[in-house]
Protein backbone atom coordinates (compact mmCIF):
# COMPACT_ATOMS: atom_id res chain seq x y z
CA UNK A 1 0.00 0.00 0.00
CA UNK A 2 1.44 3.53 -0.72
CA UNK A 3 2.42 6.02 1.96
CA UNK A 4 -0.79 8.41 1.07
CA UNK A 5 -3.57 5.66 0.78
CA UNK A 6 -2.35 3.98 4.43
CA UNK A 7 -2.21 8.01 5.61
CA UNK A 8 -5.82 8.50 4.79
CA UNK A 9 -6.93 5.15 5.51
CA UNK A 10 -5.26 5.80 9.27
CA UNK A 11 -6.92 9.53 9.05
CA UNK A 12 -9.97 7.81 8.62
CA UNK A 13 -9.95 4.93 11.22
CA UNK A 14 -8.80 8.06 13.60
CA UNK A 15 -11.80 9.79 13.28
CA UNK A 16 -13.55 7.32 13.38
CA UNK A 17 -12.94 5.93 16.61
CA UNK A 18 -12.26 9.64 18.58
CA UNK A 19 -15.72 10.25 17.49
CA UNK A 20 -17.46 6.68 19.13
CA UNK A 21 -14.89 7.65 22.54
CA UNK A 22 -16.41 10.90 22.26
CA UNK A 23 -19.89 9.66 21.89
CA UNK A 24 -19.99 6.84 24.53
CA UNK A 25 -22.13 8.18 27.61
CA UNK A 26 -19.76 9.11 30.96
CA UNK A 27 -23.21 7.90 32.60
CA UNK A 28 -22.35 4.56 31.54
CA UNK A 29 -21.69 1.98 34.26
CA UNK A 30 -18.32 1.87 36.10
CA UNK A 31 -18.26 -1.62 34.23
CA UNK A 32 -18.72 -0.19 31.23
CA UNK A 33 -16.24 2.65 31.99
CA UNK A 34 -13.42 0.09 32.49
CA UNK A 35 -14.10 -1.72 29.27
CA UNK A 36 -14.13 1.91 27.22
CA UNK A 37 -10.92 2.97 29.68
CA UNK A 38 -9.10 -0.31 28.02
CA UNK A 39 -10.34 0.19 24.55
CA UNK A 40 -9.24 3.67 24.29
CA UNK A 41 -5.80 2.31 26.18
CA UNK A 42 -5.90 0.21 22.80
CA UNK A 43 -6.83 2.33 19.95
CA UNK A 44 -3.82 4.92 21.53
CA UNK A 45 -1.09 1.98 22.14
CA UNK A 46 -1.86 0.25 18.67
CA UNK A 47 -3.31 2.77 16.72
CA UNK A 48 -1.89 6.35 17.35
CA UNK A 49 1.84 5.39 18.42
CA UNK A 50 2.39 3.23 15.49
CA UNK A 51 0.73 6.11 13.22
CA UNK A 52 3.32 8.75 14.82
CA UNK A 53 6.04 6.29 13.78
CA UNK A 54 5.03 5.47 10.47
CA UNK A 55 4.61 9.34 10.09
CA UNK A 56 8.03 9.96 11.64
CA UNK A 57 9.50 7.65 9.44
CA UNK A 58 7.70 8.01 5.86
CA UNK A 59 6.12 11.85 5.51
CA UNK A 60 7.60 14.08 7.96
CA UNK A 61 11.55 13.32 6.35
CA UNK A 62 10.09 14.28 2.69
CA UNK A 63 8.17 17.41 3.74
CA UNK A 64 11.75 18.53 6.07
CA UNK A 65 13.54 18.07 2.96
CA UNK A 66 11.74 19.54 0.06
CA UNK A 67 9.38 21.72 1.68
CA UNK A 68 9.60 25.07 1.05
CA UNK A 69 10.59 27.42 4.36
CA UNK A 70 6.29 27.39 5.43
CA UNK A 71 6.12 24.15 5.02
CA UNK A 72 8.93 22.97 6.69
CA UNK A 73 7.68 25.18 9.81
CA UNK A 74 4.26 23.53 10.07
CA UNK A 75 5.88 20.09 9.84
CA UNK A 76 8.61 20.73 12.13
CA UNK A 77 5.68 21.74 14.89
CA UNK A 78 3.49 18.73 13.61
CA UNK A 79 6.82 16.41 14.72
CA UNK A 80 6.81 18.53 18.04
CA UNK A 81 3.54 17.43 18.64
CA UNK A 82 3.83 14.34 18.03
CA UNK A 83 6.34 14.52 21.32
CA UNK A 84 3.92 16.86 23.42
CA UNK A 85 0.65 14.39 22.41
CA UNK A 86 2.75 10.91 23.82
CA UNK A 87 3.55 13.33 26.67
CA UNK A 88 -0.18 13.47 27.89
CA UNK A 89 -0.60 9.77 26.43
CA UNK A 90 1.45 8.94 29.17
CA UNK A 91 0.45 10.84 31.95
CA UNK A 92 -3.25 9.51 30.47
CA UNK A 93 -2.50 5.65 30.97
CA UNK A 94 -0.64 6.39 34.58
CA UNK A 95 -3.80 8.24 35.35
CA UNK A 96 -6.04 5.34 34.97
CA UNK A 97 -4.69 3.40 37.07
CA UNK A 98 -6.05 5.55 39.80
CA UNK A 99 -9.97 7.74 39.49
CA UNK A 100 -9.76 11.03 37.93
CA UNK A 101 -8.46 10.15 34.54
CA UNK A 102 -11.49 11.93 32.68
CA UNK A 103 -10.22 15.17 32.17
CA UNK A 104 -7.09 13.71 30.90
CA UNK A 105 -8.72 11.49 28.71
CA UNK A 106 -10.44 14.86 26.93
CA UNK A 107 -7.07 16.29 26.54
CA UNK A 108 -5.39 13.61 24.60
CA UNK A 109 -8.21 13.28 22.58
CA UNK A 110 -8.60 16.90 21.31
CA UNK A 111 -5.03 17.02 20.87
CA UNK A 112 -4.96 13.80 19.17
CA UNK A 113 -8.52 15.11 17.16
CA UNK A 114 -6.33 19.03 15.99
CA UNK A 115 -3.20 17.45 15.24
CA UNK A 116 -4.47 15.05 12.45
CA UNK A 117 -6.83 17.70 10.87
CA UNK A 118 -3.70 20.01 10.50
CA UNK A 119 -1.81 17.73 9.09
CA UNK A 120 -4.87 16.73 6.70
CA UNK A 121 -4.75 20.44 6.00
CA UNK A 122 -0.69 21.60 5.79
CA UNK A 123 1.46 18.21 6.17
CA UNK A 124 0.01 15.54 3.36
CA UNK A 125 -0.52 18.05 0.61
CA UNK A 126 2.76 19.10 0.82
CA UNK A 127 4.01 15.54 1.22
CA UNK A 128 1.80 14.61 -1.93
CA UNK A 129 3.98 17.18 -3.83
CA UNK A 130 7.43 16.09 -3.09
CA UNK A 131 7.18 12.41 -2.31
CA UNK A 132 7.98 11.42 -5.85
CA UNK A 133 11.26 13.79 -6.39
FE1 LIG B 1 0.89 12.87 13.32
FE1 LIG C 1 -1.49 11.51 11.45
Amino acid sequence: MDVLTKMSLDHGSVYESLAIFKNLSAAMSENDQAKRTAALKNFLNDIILPHFVYEEDNVIPVVLEYGDPAEKKVTQEIKQEHVEIIKKINEFMALTAAAGAGPAETTVLALILRHARKEDVYLFPAFKKYYKV
